[in-house]
């Protein structure tokens, strides 16, 4: 399937051009065609001649160029290819986008293509986190840009933090992502995701360190196989992803009603880390110090369990899959939660400190299903989720 696509490759000045090197090599490995454009900086850091020998293809560099244009003009040149990937894309090239500006070769075919178009940003910390550049972002994906990356690491600068470019292998992820079969089209999916906040008072509340990756991850794998999804949030320290329908909830009891709410659904994935107990005294003014000294005495009751509930419902979706983050005896417990909660599967995993899982880039994960227990090797979460959505799709497909 993805042999007969073609990728319009516009490789921006940065150093991490190299790394586009190795991305056309997957590229044509997987029988992709390659139309690659070198911007003038990019052209700093590759030469032509590895492009395009690697890509097995003319590299295209200029906009006014007398026999480019009599061969194929630089608006068809746009339009030749399935997707249009940007990588790696400088905050100038970035700023050219947002701002529809059509200056030089890549940043014209940007503004006349009709194909969709992935961005690979690469660029130093400060670039990355400077307005500006965070407001193109912004932007961007309201224009519905697709985005991959940048990965928080050291810089060939020799700063840290945000602005590598993403790795070849996760761009070429990306990239069959979006080229790849609709399957799920039609099908529509409730993930939950993040913590829930459970209020003291006004301006206190119980939470826990969940950060939302792992389910936002979850959204964006089922989207990118064509499901239609809503997306029930409690307050995560990860944007939402784009092109889900996403409902902002921050309690458990929200949550159940956000649920209900988006019934029916094909599948149900709860990725929540809901709070099982609420403050039943909560206050409704902010509570203050007493001057005897005594300290206010929270009383806590059971929040519903959403998961169960939406198990035993007459409207429970096809496929269930619950969550389970453990500190001890994994599978034994998961197992238990299983059967308890009246789930299909559970993806359990171990969230103890020394694993780094909760609010890391990475999980391992033990997938417990009516036939026992499977141990995935440790991946990014993207990854994990990208292979649990295809384990969804199958599943609803085979039904
Ligand atoms: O019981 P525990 O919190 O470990 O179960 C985790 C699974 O149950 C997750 O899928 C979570 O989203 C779900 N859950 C829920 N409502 C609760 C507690 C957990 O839906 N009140």
């Amino acid at each position: 399937m993805l042999a007969e696509k073609r990728i319009l490759l516009i490789i921006g000045g940065g150093i991490a051009a190299y790394k586009s090197l190795s991305l056309i090599r997957l590229l044509r490995q997987a029988g992709v065609a390659v139309t690659p454009v070198l911007t003038r900086a990019g052209a700093e850091f590759v030469t032509p001649l590895s492009v395009s020998a690697l890509a097995g293809e003319k590299v295209h560099s200029a906009l006014f160029d007398l026999t480019d244009e009599a061969e194929m003009g630089h608006i068809q040149l746009s339009r030749v290819a399935d997707l249009v990937v940007v990588a790696p894309a400088t905050a100038d090239l970035m700023a050219k986008l947002a701002q529809g500006r059509a200056e030089d070769l890549a940043s014209t075919l940007l503004l006349a293509t009709d194909t969709p178009v992935l961005v690979a940003p690469a660029m130093n910390v400060r670039m990355w986190e400077h307005p500006a550049t965070q407001r193109n972002l912004t932007v961007l994906r309201g224009d519905g840009v697709g985005f991959i990356g940048p990965n928080d690491g050291e810089m060939a600068c020799g700063e840290f933090g945000p602005g590598r470019m993403a790795e070849p292998e996760e761009i070429f992820a990306a990239i069959q992502a979006a080229l790849g079969d609709k399957v799920m089209a039609g099908k529509h999916v409730i993930v939950t995701s993040g913590p829930t906040h459970e209020p003291i008072d006004p301006v206190r509340y119980i939470a826990n360190r969940s950060s939302g990756a792992q389910g936002t991850a979850m959204a964006e794998a089922l989207r990118d196989l064509g499901a239609r999804v809503t997306f029930v949030t409690g307050p995560s320290s990860v944007p939402p992803p784009q092109g889900v329908e996403v409902v902002k909830v921050e309690t458990a009891a929200q949550m159940l009603v956000a649920v209900e709410a988006a019934l029916p659904a094909d599948a149900a994935v709860m990725a929540a880390a809901v709070a099982d107990w609420r403050v039943e005294n909560a206050g409704a003014q902010k509570m203050k110090k007493d001057a005897s000294g005594q300290v206010p005495a929270l009383k806590f009751t059971e929040n519903p369990d959403i998961l169960a509930q939406l198990c035993r419902s007459v409207r429970r979706p096809a496929l269930v899959v619950g969550f389970a983050a453990e500190t001890e005896k994994v599978v034994e417990h998961a197992t238990a939660k299983r059967l308890r909660k009246g789930c299909d599967w559970i993806v359990a995993n171990d969230v103890s400190a020394q694993t780094g899982i909760m609010g890391g880039t990475e999980n391992a994960i033990v997938l417990i299903t009516d036939a026992g227990a499977e141990t995935w090797p440790r991946m990014r979460k993207d990854a994990v989720a990208r292979a649990l959505a295809d384990r969804i799709a199958q599943t609803l497909l085979a039904r």
